[in-house]
């Protein structure tokens, strides 16, 4: 992966890489302490971190153009960076708060992952830059710890008021594996999944319509649903694990939205059920058809879906795939989809050829490989 490569030959000082991820289920699941089940994927973000002898963050990135962005560490307050740099300031102003005081640092960021393609390149380069950061600093946090640091920098520094799957997917996966996380308790469960090895191939499907979580529709859905665990009497949705109790909410969006959340969480614990017996019979067409049943679900009770990635589960079913999904917050971004290695080329081309003649841009694709957590790479 060239990303690695360069990075090995171009420095001497520790080189961090964090990977991107994808999910297999349970979409809008993990603010409502449900159940997900991503995968980290090969590619991903590295963060290159020498100390400075002031107290300044100072953060390049590749594919930014720009000057570097200079912010001084003492003075970090929620609103003070904007743009792409927030995220990086952000992951130092989180770990002063949590108590970890962080040096000057300048910070050499690269990338493999595409932006705004739904496969969390934010909770990348935030990984990436805390355990650059940490390591600058002398100090090792549990994994879980930095999750919960990364996603504070990401809710409380930049704005956006997402879950816990996208830094956990990045620091606790493990190769070769899906990874359940529930996300009230915490626990993991790591799925052996390994398409590749199977004849299969988890095929990504950037839609090349960009997609941001700071907008207004994923915070309105997170407000739903709070307020359809208010009405049903629990904490949070993913408490509940019978669907008919979404029969008791009168409104019929809340009813939806409910009605997504418990079926999503149920069809993550049901295709890690399935991957982890190694005797059920045709598990690749049991996790498909639930993958499609979770894409009909976020278009149709979550609504959270778009035009280019509803077209793309279809077409992707109609030349072969066993099932496709979107994965991520929604409104952009990419599909998932299952498909057996011997129709990888006839799905990758009929979804060119579909976009193309509706005049869309033609989808890029992405080999999403189940592949390890961050770690030190040079
Ligand atoms: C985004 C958020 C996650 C999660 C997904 C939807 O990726 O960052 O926390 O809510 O959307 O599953």
């Amino acid at each position: 992966m060239a990303v690695l490569a360069r990075a090995r030959r171009a420095v001497s000082a520790p080189v961090w890489f964090a990977p991107g991820r994808a999910n297999l289920m349970g979409e809008h699941t993990d603010y409502n302490e449900g159940l997900v089940l991503p995968f980290a994927l090969a590619q991903g973000v590295t963060a290159t971190a020498v100390a400075r002898s002031d107290r300044l963050l100072v953060v390049r990135s590749k594919q930014v153009p720009d000057d570097p962005v200079t912010v001084p560490l003492d003075s970090l307050q929620p609103g003070s960076v904007t743009g792409w740099a927030a995220y990086p300031a952000g992951v130092a102003w989180s770990l002063r708060t949590a108590g970890y005081l962080v040096p000057g640092a300048s910070v050499d960021i690269d990338s493999d992952l595409p932006v705004g393609a739904g496969v969390s390149s934010s909770a990348a380069l935030e990984c990436s830059v805390a355990l650059a950061l940490c390591s600058l600093a002398g100090v090792s946090v549990p994994r879980r710890e930095l999750a919960a640091i990364a996603k504070r920098a990401e809710n409380d520094f930049v704005g956006a008021p997402t879950g816990i799957i996208d830094q956990s997917a990045a620091l606790l996966c493990q190769a070769g594996h899906a990874m359940l996380l529930d996300c009230g308790t915490l626990a993991v469960t790591q799925v052996p999944f390994q398409p590749g090895r199977d004849g299969m191939a988890a095929l990504i499907v950037d839609t090349r319509v960009p997609h941001a979580l700071v907008d207004g529709e994923y915070a309105s859905r997170r407000a739903e649903c709070e307020a359809a665990a208010r009405l049903l009497g629990v904490p949070a949705l993913g408490l509940i694990t019978d669907v008919r109790e979404t029969e008791r909410l009168t409104d019929p969006v809340l009813r939806r939205r409910a009605r997504h959340v418990i079926s999503d969480s149920a069809r993550a614990r049901a295709i890690a059920t399935a991957l982890l017996d190694t005797l059920a019979p045709d598990v690749y067409a049991f996790a498909g058809q639930l993958l499609t049943e979770g894409h009909m679900s976020l278009r149709d009770d979550f609504e959270v879906s778009w035009p280019e990635a509803d077209l793309a589960v279809e077409v992707a079913i109609v030349a072969g795939a066993l099932g496709a999904k979107m994965i991520g917050g929604g409104f952009g971004g990419s599909v998932l989809a299952l498909v057996p290695a011997s129709r990888l080329a006839a799905v990758r081309a009929s979804l060119t050829e579909a976009f193309t003649r509706r005049g869309w841009t033609p989808p890029e694709f992405l080999n999403a490989v189940p592949s390890a957590a961050a770690r030190r790479i040079a």
